[in-house]
C-alpha cells in the first residue's frame, strides 16, 4: 500500500456524518447560555473557508506513515493554549524559530529527517480537571481557553461567549499565513540557519552548541552548492513544511471547520492538518471519539495512565479501522514515574494487532506540579526523565521512539523550573505569561533537542 493511502480514506465511515457526534454524552463542552446564537456563530463559521486543504493534510500523513515505519521523527511542539492576548507576529516568528532551530539540532545531530508539526494556528480549547474554579470563598466557571471564555476571574469573564469562536479563527487565519510566508518565502531554508538565531538565549551552552551546528550546516551547504546542489535546485533545502495542529475539543467548532474535499470525497477537519482527541475526552462510546473516526485527517490520541490495553487496541479499531499508515499517533503522557509502567503494555498489545503506529513523546502533562508561589510548574530534569523512561521502553521493545510533543514557547518565560539555566521555584512570577500549562522556553527547548539528538544517534549508533 503507498503510504498515504489517501484513497482508502474516501470511504465514509458507517453511519457518520460532521454532526453525528451530537447524539452521544460529550465531556468538556461548555455550557452555552443562548443555544440561537450559538447556532448564528456556527453558521458563520461554515460559510468561512477553510483554514487547510486536503492535500496537505495527505502529506502531514505520507511523511508521518515514514515515522511509523522508523525513517523519520516527529517534532510537535507549541503553545498549551494559544492567547487572544500573546497573539503578536513576533511571539508567531520566535515560536517558529525555535522549533525550527530543534528540528535543525535533530537533522543534523541525529541524522533524522524530521517532521514538523506545530502547536498553533488553532490550538485555543482546553479541557479542564474541574468545571469550577474556586479562589477563597468565590467558586466560578473553570476558565476553558480563548476560543469559550476569558482568564480573568470575573463571572462575565468566564461566561462562554460563542463570538470568540470567530477572533479564534480569524487569529488561526492569520497565524497560519505568517507561518506559510516564512516556512515558503526563504526565511526557513537552511541556509538562514544563522538568522534562527535568538538573541536572548544568550551565551548558554545551548546557543554556543547551536552557533556551532549553524556553522558546520553554512559549510556543508556552501560545498552542496558548489557540487550543483542548492535551494534552486533542490526545494527541501530553501523550504520547509510546517503542519498544525490542535486538540478537536469544542466540537461546534470543528464540525463547522469540516468539509467534503472535492478530490477525494473524504471528510477533512480544515481548521488544521493533524487534530487529536485529549486524555480526559477518548472515550470510545462518546462525541470526541466519534468526531474523530470520520474525518480523513491524520489524528492524535493522548494516552495517559488510565488508558489499558484493552482500551488501547479499541480505540485503534474506532480511530484507524482500515490501518492506514501514519494515520494514527499515539501520544503517551504518564510522567517520568509512570512511563515504565504504562507505555510497555501498549507497545506490547500494537505489536499483537499487528498495529505500525507513531509513538509520541509528551513529557508534559504527566509531570506538571503546583510549586509554592502556587503556580503550575514542571522541572526539566522530570521531562527528561520521561523522554529517557520512552526511549528505554521502546528500546526494549524494538519499536521506534517516533516523536517528541512538547508545550513550548519562543519567549523568554519563566515557567518550567531547571535545566542548565538553572531556572528556580522562586523565579516563577517574573515571565510567567501562559494561560493555562507551563512551558519550555527558548533555551530549555533547544537544550532538550541537544539531548534527544544526542539519545538517537546513540540510539542509531547502537542499531
Ligand atoms: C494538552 O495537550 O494540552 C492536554 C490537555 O493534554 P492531555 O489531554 O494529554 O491532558
Ligand atoms: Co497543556
Amino acid at each position: 500500500m503507498s503510504p498515504a493511502a489517501p484513497g482508502a480514506a474516501t470511504l465514509p465511515a458507517p453511519g457518520w456524518s460532521p454532526d453525528s457526534w451530537r447524539r452521544l454524552p460529550a465531556r468538556q463542552l461548555p455550557d452555552f447560555e443562548d443555544a440561537a446564537h450559538l447556532s448564528r456563530v456556527e453558521a458563520r463559521l461554515r460559510g468561512y473557508p477553510p483554514l487547510v486543504f486536503a492535500g496537505e493534510a495527505r502529506a502531514l500523513q505520507a511523511e508521518l506513515a515514514a515515522v511509523a515505519e522508523g525513517r523519520a521523527f516527529l517534532l510537535q511542539g507549541g503553545d498549551c493554549a494559544e492567547s487572544f492576548a500573546e497573539f503578536h507576529p513576533d511571539t508567531i516568528r520566535d515560536s517558529l524559530r525555535v522549533l525550527l532551530q530543534m528540528a535543525v539540532v535533530l537533522i543534523f545531530g541525529a541524522g533524522t529527517s524530521v517532521v514538523k508539526v506545530g502547536r498553533l494556528a488553532g490550538q485555543f480549547a482546553k479541557p479542564r480537571s474541574s468545571p469550577v474554579e474556586r479562589q477563597g470563598e468565590v467558586e466560578l466557571p473553570s476558565y476553558r481557553g480563548d476560543i469559550v471564555n476569558a482568564l480573568d476571574f470575573t463571572l462575565a469573564a468566564r461566561r462562554p461567549d460563542p463570538e470568540r469562536q470567530l477572533q479564534a479563527y480569524a487569529q488561526a487565519a492569520a497565524t497560519l499565513n505568517l507561518v506559510r510566508a516564512f516556512t515558503e518565502g526563504g526565511y526557513a531554508a537552511l541556509s538562514r540557519v544563522h538568522d534562527w538565531y535568538l538573541g536572548f538565549v544568550g551565551e548558554t551552552p545551548q546557543a554556543r552548541l547551536y552557533q556551532d551546528a549553524a556553522a558546520r550546516i553554512s559549510e556543508a551547504l556552501g560545498f552542496m552548492a558548489a557540487c550543483g546542489v542548492s535551494g534552486d535546485s533542490t526545494p527541501a533545502v530553501a523550504r520547509t513544511r510546517v503542519y498544525t495542529s490542535h486538540e478537536a475539543l469544542l466540537l461546534g467548532f470543528e464540525e463547522a471547520m469540516t468539509r467534503v474535499d472535492s478530490t477525494s470525497g473524504a471528510w477533512y477537519n480544515t481548521a488544521g492538518h493533524l487534530v487529536w482527541v485529549g486524555d480526559r475526552t477518548r472515550d470510545p462510546a462518546e462525541a470526541h471519539v466519534e468526531y474523530l473516526r470520520g474525518i480523513a485527517n491524520p489524528l492524535g490520541l493522548k494516552a495517559g495512565p488510565s488508558l489499558d490495553p484493552d482500551g488501547f487496541v479499541r480505540l485503534c479499531d474506532a480511530l484507524d479501522p482500515r490501518r492506514e499508515p501514519g494515520r494514527l499517533t499515539v501520544i503517551t503522557r504518564f510522567g517520568q514515574d509512570g512511563v515504565a509502567r504504562h507505555l510497555p503494555p501498549l507497545l506490547r498489545a500494537a505489536r499483537r494487532e499487528g498495529r505500525r503506529l507513531v509513538w509520541a513523546c509528551d513529557p508534559m502533562h504527566g509531570n506538571t506540579v503546583t510549586s509554592d508561589s502556587g503556580l503550575k510548574t514542571r522541572r526539566f530534569e522530570r521531562i527528561l526523565g520521561e523522554v529517557e523512561g520512552f526511549f528505554a521502553a521502546h528500546a526494549a521493545e524494538g519499536t521506534h521512539p517516533g516523536g517528541l510533543h512538547v508545550e513550548m514557547t519562543g519567549q523568554d518565560v519563566t515557567e518550567c523550573t531547571g535545566g542548565s539555566g538553572d531556572a528556580s521555584d522562586a523565579g516563577l512570577p517574573a515571565r510567567y505569561r501562559t494561560h493555562c500549562d507551563p512551558r519550555l522556553n527558548a533555551a530549555q527547548s533547544l537544550e532538550l533537542a541537544f539531548l534527544l539528538a544526542d539519545r538517537l544517534r546513540r540510539m542509531r549508533r547502537t542499531a
